[in-house]
């Protein structure tokens, strides 16, 4: 199996830990070498060139055949689309996994396939405000290829959609990308949001969690917090939900392996916001666990890669959850402290502190990168969520 780990991923103790739980022979490819990793398994790459790396994965696999392709999260999921299609292995078709990649693509294939989504236009350097009247205010801005939540802004009106540009166009020139290129304007879409957890097995998507998102995300920034399974919207809602993010998967042509859907549920009809062709971010996929035996997410994602049956695991009984930890403002973090007494918090499972101290950290829109996770599990969803919220009053944290 041949593992793509992007170096600033959360992903690769997990994918790692699953592989060899799986006793699997594996190679990685990544943009520096990894440590410990005998150098003929290793096959460098460049998240930002997928042709070229897809290219140099093919090659490589002729000196050591590969029989699954697995990105780890975004960056390799069109390297991994290209190389497995290049070498017959169960793939994404490319122009699937491409259109996850940027989000007017993934808007205008969508809109084609008549899926509910919110109404949206593309706007090149200073047609913000002309393309927000067409949609309509509120509006959330946003570039076509951050993610976490970077870079993207609400805007009530003209005045806060021109702010809202600047800013996301210094963001841009901060994350080293052009600050010219167009950005989408969407209709703000009001009401919760879920997140739907699945694995493609030939097209057929088997939903392993819906997570329900409680703290409200109503902008102008949207920072993730908490997320909880199950979901405590109504069954026929979370039907609907369903429906539609099926409905997403086929328009797109996805096929194989992990996506990771985000809803909107407003005046109870679902929209769909986003569809990536990866499991849920930073180690938030700790949160689920499936099977008698706790099997992981990564488990089941390099089992379904390696071409094994569906296997019948249901999600442990238990609710479950986890919260990225709020970032309290921008600039150097120094130290967090009560991690003990977090951890001590009843139902609290496990505290991550990933950040470094050291480290810059700032919340969106100027962050790319989490400060930390908590994880709980209970007998439903509000013991969970209480739950993580004690554990975060806990947390004392220091930034300058
Ligand atoms: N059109 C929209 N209406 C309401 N909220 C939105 C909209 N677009 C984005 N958001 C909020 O911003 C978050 C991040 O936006 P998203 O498009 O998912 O980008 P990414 O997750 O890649 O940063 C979403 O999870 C949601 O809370
Ligand atoms: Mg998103």
């Amino acid at each position: 199996m041949l593992l793509i780990l992007p170096t600033s991923t959360y992903r690769a103790a997990d994918f790692l830990d699953a592989a060899e739980a799986l006793g699997l022979e594996l190679s990685v490819a990544s943009e520096e070498p990894v440590p410990l990793l005998d150098p003929d398994r290793f096959v460098p790459i460049d998240c930002a060139r997928p042709e070229e790396s897809a290219e140099r994965v093919t090659a490589f696999a002729v000196r050591r055949p590969i029989d699954a392709i697995v990105p780890v999260d975004d960056r390799g999921v069109l390297i991994a689309a290209l190389a497995a299609r290049h070498l017959g292995l169960p793939h994404n078709p490319p122009d699937a996994a491409a259109a996850t990649r940027n989000k007017g693509m993934l808007r205008r294939v969508l809109a084609r396939g008549e899926v509910p989504q919110p109404r949206f236009g593309l706007a090149t350097s200073d047609g913000v405000v002309d393309v927000a009247e067409q949609v309509g205010y509120p509006v959330v801005i946003k570039p076509l290829s951050l993610s976490a939540g970077q870079g993207v802004l609400r805007a009530d009106d003209a005045d806060e959609a021109r702010a809202a540009e600047e800013r996301i166009r210094r963001i841009l020139v901060t994350a080293g990308l052009d600050p010219n290129q167009p950005l989408l304007v969407e209709r703000f879409q009001p009401g919760p949001e879920i997140a739907v957890e699945g694995i493609l097995y030939g097209g057929e998507l088997d939903v392993l969690a819906v997570f329900d998102k409680p703290d409200p995300l109503d902008g102008p920034a949207f920072e993730e917090t908490i997320l909880i399974t199950p979901s405590r919207l109504h069954p026929e809602v979370l039907d609907e939900a369903l429906a539609v993010a099926r409905r997403a998967v086929r328009t797109l042509g996805l096929m194989e392996g992990p996506v990771h859907i985000e809803l909107r549920v407003t005046d109870g009809r679902p929209w769909i916001l986003e569809v990536a062709a990866r499991s849920i971010g930073g180690l938030c996929g700790r949160a689920l666990r499936f099977g008698l035996l706790g099997t992981s997410l990564e488990v089941l994602l390099l089992r379904h890669a390696v071409g094994r049956p569906k296997p019948e695991l249901r999600r442990e009984r238990p609710a479950a959850g986890a919260m990225m930890v709020p970032i309290p403002r921008a600039g150097i973090l120094r130290a967090v402290h009560g991690r003990e007494a977090a951890l001590a918090t009843d139902g609290i499972t496990d505290v991550q502190i990933t950040a470094p101290p050291g480290s810059r950290i700032a919340p969106p829109p100027e962050g790319d990168r989490y400060l930390g996770f908590l994880f709980a599990r209970g007998d439903d969803p509000g013991a969970v969520e209480r739950s993580l919220r004690r554990a975060a009053a806990q947390l004392v944290i220091e930034v300058e």
